[in-house]
């Protein structure tokens, strides 16, 4: 018996150390963590079991039965983040470079399977040189297995992908169908193809990083939904995002405990300028409805014209969808209009009400975004939002105008709660160019057209630049005192905490991609 247990402990030992002292040497010299490392600083102390810690690759090609490590490149299991369980795998890049082989892949889909049957997130930490060259397509099937339950889980578990080293070729493939995914600044990448590809396809001489580095996908493509400056801090960012989702589909989220006191703030009376041309920070507006710091922005450097991003309002967990006036003036276009539309799905899929801000002087014109379909994103948003069946209130602070007004959670769309502040504008456009069209005749054949068109948008702003033609007819339920409209939210969401829509039969609608 003591021989045999003596036998197991090497083996475990063997399997803890992963590649060698050698490799994990490299890996720290590099500011990375490994595998066994990060899963034990991410989940509760003590909380961690490992599944299949002895599994070795099955490959003889190229004399590969020579070379095997205890785990083969990956460390998977369950354990808990703050109390609430989780299954993660985490590549370990001292084996192999964490390629992807047919028994690692298996190992994924494992803790993949589990997640789903057992109803709770599944979080990938991701660290490989792609697929296992030596097994060629064995490899390749084992990325189509995860990719293949990363679409059954999608709106089931939650997913969240931290990529913490290399992630190229079909390895991205399985992060970008996640719910969300996290790169570290300087020690992460991701891309199709790499740099030496890129030169001979299309002669573009590029680094990795910036070809696909975390600032790259956090700020021009948008794959990167948050960036972190380290291991840490970056494991510490997925489990602040997890205490904002439930587990699964079929929960709400958790409320916080709260105690309810002066929920006035004054504050939000100074933040919308006279001048409706002036811009202001949206991030204000949301920092003063919400509880204090719970704010977790999501794509904070893409598309900035648009702000997404998670809060708590009474220790409830919310969706915020907010135009920012101070990038482009808040315009809709092809970007915000894909952010806010992911987001907006998101929240739908795992029961997040969601809260619309409101200040948007329409869609962005030109031909750069008509060519690039700005008809057709712009759609995502309005067709996300109006399939969008958790609790929805909107709150204009300033502009809605035109087709964004019916596209930003407008009634119309199926919005739940509609406020307005008093500096709300809401027409078909601004009272310039609204002017300038509808006045046109008489403008030309007056002595003073300048005057005149002063004149006209004086008497179109008297008109439409304000909320109460729409609270006329219910557009908009209520026109709020900005400083109320926390309180006024924590009712609303509260009331509107077991709404439920008995959507049509199909098998699923067709969203404009
Ligand atoms: N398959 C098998 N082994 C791989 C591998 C892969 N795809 N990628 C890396 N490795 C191995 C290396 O042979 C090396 O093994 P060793 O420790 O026995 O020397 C180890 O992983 C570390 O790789 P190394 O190249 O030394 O690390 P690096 O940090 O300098 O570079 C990469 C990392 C990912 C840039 C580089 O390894 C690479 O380009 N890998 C191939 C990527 C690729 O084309 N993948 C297939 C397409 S998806």
């Amino acid at each position: 018996m003591k021989n045999k247990i003596q036998v197991l402990n090497e083996k475990l030992a063997e399997a803890h150390l992963g590649g060698g002292e050698v490799r994990i040497n490299k890996q720290h010299e590099k500011r990375k963590l490994t595998a066994r490392e990060r899963v034990y600083y991410f989940l509760d102390g003590g909380s961690f079991e490992e599944i299949g810690i002895l599994v070795t690759h099955r490959t003889t090609d190229f004399n590969m039965e020579k070379e095997t490590y205890y785990g083969d490149g990956v460390v998977t299991g369950y354990g808990t983040v703050n109390g609430r369980l989780v299954y993660v795998f985490a590549q370990d890049f001292t084996v192999f470079g964490g390629a992807l082989s047919e028994t690692q892949a298996e190992k994924i889909c494992k803790v993949m399977d589990l997640a789903v049957k057992v109803g709770v997130p599944v979080i990938g930490l991701n660290d490989s040189g792609g697929a296992r060259i030596q097994e060629g397509v064995r490899s390749l099937g084992g990325y189509a297995d995860i990719f293949y339950r990363n679409v059954q889980a999608s709106g089931v578990i939650p997913q969240i992908s931290a990529i913490m080293g290399p992630c190229a070729g079909g390895a991205v493939y399985s992060p970008s169908m996640t719910d969300f995914t996290l790169m570290v600044e300087d020690t992460s990448y991701m891309f199709v193809t790499g740099p030496n590809v890129v030169k001979t396809v299309t002669n573009e001489t590029v680094t990795a990083e910036e070809l696909g580095g975390a600032s790259t996908h956090a700020t021009k493509s948008g794959v990167a939904h948050v960036i972190s400056n380290n291991d840490v801090e970056c494991l510490e960012d997925v489990k602040k995002l997890l205490s904002y989702l439930p587990q699964n589909s079929k929960e709400k989220t958790q409320k916080l405990p709260y105690t309810p006191g002066d929920e006035k703030r004054e504050i939000l009376d100074s933040i919308v300028p006279d001048n409706a041309n002036k811009p202001y920070d949206m991030h204000q507006v949301i920092k003063g409805i919400i509880d204090e710091n719970s704010f977790y922005e999501i794509h904070k450097e893409f598309a900035e014209n648009i702000i997404v991003g998670f809060a708590r309002i009474g220790g409830r967990s919310i969706g915020i969808i907010a135009n920012q006036p101070m990038f482009l003036a808040g315009v809709l276009d092809v970007n915000s209009s894909i952010k806010a539309a992911r987001f907006t799905r998101f929240c739908d899929a795992f029961n997040i009400p969601l809260l619309v801000l409101v200040d948007v002087p329409g869609f962005l014109p030109g031909t750069d975004q008509e060519w690039n379909g700005i008809i057709v994103h712009g759609a995502k948003l309005l067709y996300a939002l109006s399939e969008a069946t958790v609790p929805r209130v909107t709150v204009i602070t300033r502009k809605a105008y035109g087709g964004a007004y019916d596209v930003m959670n407008s009634k119309h769309i199926g919005a739940d709660f509609n406020f307005a502040w008093p500096t709300a504008e809401i027409a078909v456009m601004g009272a310039k160019g609204a002017s300038e069209i509808i006045f046109r005749k008489e403008i030309k054949a007056a002595d003073n057209p300048e005057l005149k068109l002063a004149e006209k948008e004086a008497e179109y702003a008297e008109t439409f630049a304000n909320p109460y033609k729409a609270a006329q007819r219910g557009f908009i339920d209520e026109v709020i005192l900005p400083h109320d409209t926390r309180r006024k939210l924590m009712k609303v969401f509260s009331m509107l905490e077991n709404k439920e829509v008995v959507a049509p039969s199909r098998k699923h609608g067709n969203i404009p991609l």
